[in-house]
């Protein structure tokens, strides 16, 4: 079990460094209401453990704002980290009191802990976090996007914009998906930074 005192206080720190964005607080009252503090970040992948949503969250921004410095200085910081912290506010609850994510109680250790609940609102994933964020945030256009399509071309809805993404959507994408695979392994995969390195073998 990860030590989730250091996480929440990683994302008081990350919360704490907005301070001009109206409703942020509401949107994260609202979502540690219906369990973003307890959520996994997925049913049988990445982190599908009690907490695990935080602790992606977390992740994703940390490595958003590194990717900020480099790729896009002149962005506001409160941005990235609202993006970031809220990309996956559908993984709680889709905004209709249903919760995202049941515990598979019968679950035994090597099968899937959770089971999506089929009795929420059928719609995209990335477009509920957005409908969500921006129930309480005035959202600008880009990140409006960058939440809708942070799943980048791994869903289809990702045909609406793959001629015109903004910068904001395509770093967020690469921060989650780098997140998910190098930094939480999901559990069929254990890759690290160093994998072509390590397992570098002649081809013929
Ligand atoms: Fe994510």
């Amino acid at each position: 079990m990860p030590d989730m005192t250091k996480t929440k206080e990683d994302y008081a720190a990350l919360m704490a460094r907005i301070n001009n964005r109206a409703g942020v607080k509401e949107l994260a009252a609202y979502l540690e209401k219906h369990g973003f503090f307890t959520a996994p970040a997925s049913t049988k992948y990445h982190l599908c453990i009690e907490g695990g949503l935080l602790i992606h969250s977390v992740n994703v921004a940390k490595l958003a704002l590194e990717l900020k410095e480099k790729l896009m200085p002149d962005k506001s910081e409160e941005s990235i980290i609202l993006c970031a912290l809220f990309h996956d506010a559908h993984k709680v609850t889709d905004g209709f009191n249903h919760n995202t994510y049941d515990k598979n109680t019968t679950a035994t250790s090597d099968k899937q802990p959770y089971f999506w609940n089929t009795k929420q609102l059928g719609y995209g994933g990335g477009h509920k976090s957005a409908l969500i964020v921006s129930k309480f945030v005035d959202l600008t256009q880009d990140e409006l996007q960058a939440i809708a399509y942070h799943d980048g071309p791994f869903v289809p809805a990702w045909e609406d914009i793959k001629s015109d993404p903004y910068p904001l959507t395509l770093m967020l994408h690469y921060a989650d998906m780098w997140s998910t695979f190098v930094v939480e392994k999901p559990r069929n995969r254990n890759y690290t930074a160093k994998f072509v390195e390590d397992t570098k073998t002649e081809l013929f």
